[in-house]
């Protein structure tokens, strides 16, 4: 196929929901390829306007809302401020990141969708939908649970049951009820505008299976099975409190679906940024409606049928709009071998990282892009996160550039030699510089970034092949002038290493190019012997990497586990059943027993045992008593000195481990087998007699 000829690019990446912080697996999947591309794109000078936002919108934020007591704008409010700052800090180079609150974006959705209205592009259809009768309200299916049809788990939501993942349908649970008034719900009539895809589907078959055969495999094959069926017309209005209201005569209580509005935050979130910039951006239209304007979208796989279909046939159907000219959608990342989940916690976020790893902001993206899930999922686990960081960043990249700086400072004062006669080994490291050059530039236009980075790395390796060659070192001492050249060849080594990997690790480029004072640079240079001149002052080098150490990747995974174990005490929690309660007894044999409150004096361990505890109690009587108990492996014993706990005090005395056990002290023996000491809410004497 003929390359068409582009004058710029507009790139988009995925508008994460405001109700939850960022995660490793949003970095990977979206929004470090999309900031490598558009760092790429701006170095080789083109003309290019990188767009984020928060899509705030949806039900989840309304749930998030409900469940803290908040409103909806509260929590985007947070959100969006969490997401926005965790972008800064990591370098994702947005040139805006708005929000779907937005003014601009509310009128800019909606005149979008009284368009498609007037000219007849959307069709009105009755239906019947889940009714809560005691909240007067339609639900969304995620205000439905109800057991699941297929695993009985009690707590499945209406699309979707978290524990045998099952997508699921509200109708289809067993006893379903509204989370918001408990009721049962019904099924009411009401109206609702829906996009015909059906009427697109030949257009849409034609545009990606015949036009866009070069979309990644994953991307073409998923658009493929959609157009293999029959589309169905999908509805692009919610009867929903939180949204931009339908802006159509007799749809009150009605929002756009937010799968309608927010792609359309991309051009809402455009037009702001021209707004405020005219004279550095121009027209907004021009980044969405000139055909030598060239669309990309980043996003997850999860995103592909909202951004290859619903999107464009929006677009066609309102027209005067540019279509994607690549959609390059990443696979899943897992974490330590299992899904990313922000229910279960099973994440590493971002904050959390920069917190744990502080500047070490590189170190992730390098790993995350070395392991994108480009193809099929992936996994990130802390063990190749220290490996990568260690063998690779520091020992191949770092330790080149230190190599380089430490002998120009020892032999040549931090100043860039003269470059003398060149030898074959200097021509052939030039020659595979450039080689390599090339390579990374195809990996990149083709949206191969973890082969482009892997290219960027081989450039390090041939740096620190060519110094182990040339030895300095030794040749110093017999042909000083013969290592002018090499070092002059290895800072221009080092300064296209600043180059090439400054879409991928832009700190560590950063601080490269401080240290080599290299000022102005783009990727046309990449490959040049000419960036540092003789006679150019070096700074004082500094490590590019430092190590990291065990202790640190064994602090993340005991982090891990420890969240492991908390949800797996809470799946255990949900499936828990009360045993049976025991026969009746006579209240005669009740009153038998003599259960006392009694104040822990003091607490220790029995010595051979990992089970018993000993308590000496005050229980009013003037005289101590001895009790032993076997919760050793639930409480420190100084935690329970000074506590009252309750205890039969006239069970037969008992020896165990040669000690007499005076009674025995109350626990509640919990789902997980753990013990917990009953206690008294207020202050009760010792000795007081419990009944
Ligand atoms: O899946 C998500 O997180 C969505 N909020 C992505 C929206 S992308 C675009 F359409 F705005
Ligand atoms: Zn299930």
């Amino acid at each position: 196929m003929e390359e068409k000829k582009f004058k710029r690019t507009t790139v988009t990446a995925a508008l994460p929901y405001a109700n939850g912080g960022v995660h490793i697996g949003h970095l990977a999947g979206v929004y470090v390829p999309a900031d490598i591309y558009v760092r790429y794109l701006r170095l080789k000078k083109q003309d290019v306007v990188f767009i984020g936002g928060s899509d705030e919108h949806g039900v989840p934020i309304t749930i998030r809302a409900k469940k803290e007591g908040i409103t909806p704008q509260d929590v985007c409010d947070r959100y969006h401020k969490i997401i926005k700052d965790s972008f800064k800090e990591f370098g994702i180079s947005f040139d805006i990141y708005s929000r779907t609150t937005s003014k601009v974006h509310s009128k800019l959705a909606s005149d979008f969708f009284r368009k498609l209205y007037d000219d007849g592009k959307l069709i009105e259809k009755e239906s019947e939908q889940l009714y809560d009768p005691e909240a007067k309200q339609f639900l969304a299916d995620r205000y439905v649970m109800g057991t699941c049809p297929h695993c009985g788990n009690p707590n499945a939501y209406g699309d979707q049951c978290e524990k045998c993942g099952s997508d699921l349908s509200p109708m289809e649970l067993i006893n379903p009820h509204s989370t918001i008034s408990g009721a049962k719900p019904e099924l009411r009539k009401t109206k609702n505008w829906y996009l015909p895809l059906n009427q697109y589907q030949d257009w849409l078959k034609q545009w990606i299976l015949e036009g866009h055969k070069e979309w990644r495999p994953n991307v073409y094959g998923q658009c493929k099975s959609w157009l293999d069926m029959d589309l169905q017309p999908r509805a692009m209005t919610r009867d929903l409190d939180w949204g931009i209201p339908v802006p159509v005569e007799g749809a009150d209580g009605k929002v756009l679906y937010v799968w309608f509005d927010a792609p359309i935050g991309y051009i809402s979130n455009t037009k702001e940024l021209c707004d405020a910039e005219p004279e550095r951006w121009g027209s907004w239209e021009k980044w969405w409606k000139d055909p030598e304007t060239r669309l990309i979208h980043f996003i997850g796989k999860d995103n592909i049928v909202f951004h290859c279909l619903i999107f464009p046939v929006m677009l066609k159907a309102h027209g005067g709009y540019i279509l994607p000219d690549n959609v390059p959608a990443n696979e899943f990342l897992n974490l330590e071998n299992d899904k990313i989940s922000t229910s279960r916690n099973w994440a590493v976020w971002l904050d959390e990282y920069l917190k744990d790893f502080p500047g070490k902001q590189d170190v992730l993206r390098y790993v995350l892009t070395a392991n994108a899930p480009e193809t099929k999922d992936n996994n990130f686990t802390w063990k190749d996160f220290q490996e990568r960081n260690n063998s690779e960043l520091v020992a191949i990249y770092g330790n080149f550039v230190n190599r380089a700086l430490q002998l120009t400072k020892k032999y040549w004062n931090g100043v860039v030699p003269a470059c003398g006669e060149l030898l074959d080994v200097d021509k052939q490291a030039i020659q595979e510089f450039k080689d390599v050059k090339e390579k990374v530039e195809q990996y990149l236009d083709n949206f191969k970034f973890r082969e482009a980075q892997k290219e960027a790395m081989n450039l390090a390796r041939i740096g620190n092949k060519y110094i182990t060659e040339c030895e300095p070192w030794k040749v110093w001492k017999t042909d000083p002038k013969r290592v002018e050249t090499i070092l002059y060849i290895s800072l221009q080594l080092v300064a296209n290493l600043a180059i090439a990997f400054e879409p991928f690790l832009p700190f560590s480029s950063k601080k490269l190019r401080e240290m080599i004072n290299l000022k102005n640079f783009d990727w046309a240079e990449l490959g040049s012997t000419t960036l540092l001149e003789a006679g150019h002052q070096l700074a004082e080098p500094q490590l590019l990497f430092e190590k990291i150490e065990d202790e640190a990747i064994q602090y993340q995974l005991d982090k891990l586990a420890a969240t492991k174990k908390a949800n797996e005490a809470a799946e255990a929690a949900k499936d828990y059943k009360a045993e049976p309660i025991k026969a009746n007894i006579p209240f005669d044999e009740w009153e038998k027993l003599d259960i006392r409150v009694g104040h822990i004096k003091d607490c220790q361990k029995v010595k051979k045992s990992n089970k018993l505890l000993q308590f000496t109690l005050d229980d009013g009587s003037g005289t101590d008593r001895t009790i032993l108990s076997g919760i050793a492996k639930f409480y420190k014993p100084e935690d329970l000195i000074g506590k009252d706990v309750l205890f039969i005090a006239n069970l037969a005395p008992r020896k165990m481990m040669g000690i007499e056990s005076q009674g025995m002290i109350l626990s509640a023996l919990n789902f997980d087998g753990s013990l917990s000491v009953t206690t008294t809410l207020s202050e009760v004497k010792p000795g007081s007699q419990v009944g």
